[in-house]
């Protein structure tokens, strides 16, 4: 067999662990073996890279490899799970970055013409790795607080994103019909304004669904390199991530009640103040420890809704310890998860796997929305935007988005520090139900002391 033929061979392989680790990755049982499936097959993808490459500069591919290898082990290592979904937006903006880089090397090379196909990918694969660049900045800018996580309106805000666009793909066609280098960095600048331009509107409350969106942008700027380096398991692997950020991204859509077009285009986001929080203050009821442990293990049924402030706190384990005591006193006990809970998808189901919290006693939104009103006692736990009544008034800014029925309950405990609100910035009248009963302190400290009073 050739060293084509072979590595080509290895591709394949690389490619099929690369789908088995999509499929494994779409539950936490199978999730660590996707992640093994996706190392295994990334590794046998760089090794065949190396076995077709002619006359390598060895050098100059080791040392940024095990540059950037040991920055990406060190995040990995050291990042806070809260502290995830910032960290994948830079990686996103990193695979844009890529994109543009390896598109203008490729434009740059005037010892090489390119054909109209070329050309082409050049174009789509440039433009889409620019706006992936900086969009990507923006989100992880606001993801972390340093931008703020306020949305940035003004008037002919679309207009000037359809100008930009229009004005982008015009010097791309130049570009495409003439070769002409100046048309390509117009293009690729004029997308670099149009990645910022299209994000700064999108509020915090919905920054979940673009940071999908990215990733599937870089998915498909990945595949676009693909083509320019005429690499077939860059392609495969690009457009895997591609089409499963857009499947994620309509899936998160949907649970938020958005529309993906939308997203697409950076038309949507919070704007209006109507319900924003510290207007005034207002009384709330507040109980001990031993109060709601004394309610806890006199109830027939309690739901458990996690949020934010648990994977803050770290309670997950300690809130397992409760939650075995509780049905070993006869209580049955679920959790029930919002698809946005948290800061990640899937970042409440990670936590109580790790925690070991069987599946079975976790349900999905819409299989437990049902439950609430013939619900004992709702614990919710470090949680705020996902049970906010307000997500049904008009006019707020997460209208529309489907919450968890925690008010349908007999009875209300929330944990928390204090009266801030969550990562919307929204009052939430849940607080101050006659049903609530507000149990301040940190998640691990207020589920520790329940452990001890049950
Ligand atoms: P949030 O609405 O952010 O509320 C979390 C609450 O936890 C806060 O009100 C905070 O109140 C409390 N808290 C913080 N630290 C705590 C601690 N140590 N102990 C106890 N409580 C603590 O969270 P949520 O209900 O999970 O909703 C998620 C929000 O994040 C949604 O708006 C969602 O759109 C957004 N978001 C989600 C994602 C994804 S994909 N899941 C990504 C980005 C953004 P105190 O400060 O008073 O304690």
């Amino acid at each position: 067999m050739s060293n084509l033929a072979l590595s080509n061979f290895a591709y394949l392989i690389a490619a099929v662990l690369f789908i088995l680790a999509l499929r494994g990755l779409s539950s936490p049982t199978s999730a660590r073996s996707g992640n093994l499936f996706g190392m295994i097959g990334m590794a046998i993808a760089i090794a065949a890279t190396f076995w077709i490459g002619e006359s390598l500069n060895l050098l100059l591919i080791l040392v940024p490899l095990l540059l950037g290898g040991s920055i990406g082990i060190y995040a990995a290592k050291t990042v806070q799970m809260t502290k995830m979904p910032e960290l994948v937006a830079l990686m996103h903006s990193f695979v844009g970055l890529a994109a543009v880089l390896i598109g203008l090397a490729a434009v740059f090379n005037i010892f090489e013409t390119h054909s109209i196909v070329q050309r082409f990918e050049l174009f789509i694969g440039a433009f889409i790795g620019a706006i992936t660049f900086t969009a990507s900045v923006v989100a992880f800018g606001k993801l972390s607080g340093k931008f703020g996580a306020k949305p940035l309106i003004f008037q002919g805000q679309h207009l000037i994103n359809l100008v930009l666009a229009i004005a982008m793909v015009f010097c791309g066609v130049i570009y495409f019909q003439s070769e002409s280098i100046p048309a390509f960095i117009m293009m690729v600048t004029l997308a670099l304004v149009l990645g910022i331009t299209l994000i700064v509107p999108i509020g915090g409350a919905d920054m979940p669904v673009v940071v999908s969106m990215l990733n599937s942008y870089s998915g498909w700027a990945a595949a676009g390199i693909g083509f320019t380096l005429n690499n077939s398991v860059l392609i495969i692997a690009g457009a895997c991530v591609g089409s499963s950020g857009a499947i994620l991204s309509y899936i998160m859509c949907k649970a938020m009640n958005r529309s993906i077009i939308s997203v697409m285009l950076g038309g949507f986001g919070a704007d209006t103040t109507a319900d924003i929080a510290g207007q005034a203050e207002r009384p709330v009821k507040s109980g001990s420890a031993d109060d709601v442990a004394y309610l806890m293990s006199n109830a027939d049924s309690v739901i458990i809704v996690p949020g934010y402030g648990l994977a803050v706190a770290r309670a997950q384990h300690a809130l397992q310890e409760l939650t075995t005591k509780l049905i070993e006193k006869g209580v049955s006990v679920k959790y029930a998860i919002h698809p946005v809970a948290g800061r990640m998808p899937g970042h409440m189901n990670v936590l109580l796997a790790e925690a070991d919290v069987p599946y079975e006693q976790v349900a999905e939104m819409e299989d437990i929305n049902g439950e609430f009103s013939q619900t004992d006692v709702v614990l919710v736990i470090g949680a705020n935007d996902v049970v906010n009544p307000a997500a049904k008034t008009p006019g707020s800014a997460i209208y529309g988005m489907p919450i968890l029925e925690a008010q349908k309950a007999k009875m209300i405990i929330v944990n928390k520090r204090s009266m801030a609100p969550g990562y919307a910035g929204l009052d939430n009248e849940l607080f101050y139900s006659d049903k609530t009963t507000m149990l301040f302190g940190d998640a691990k400290k207020v589920v520790e002391e329940l452990v001890k009073a049950i």
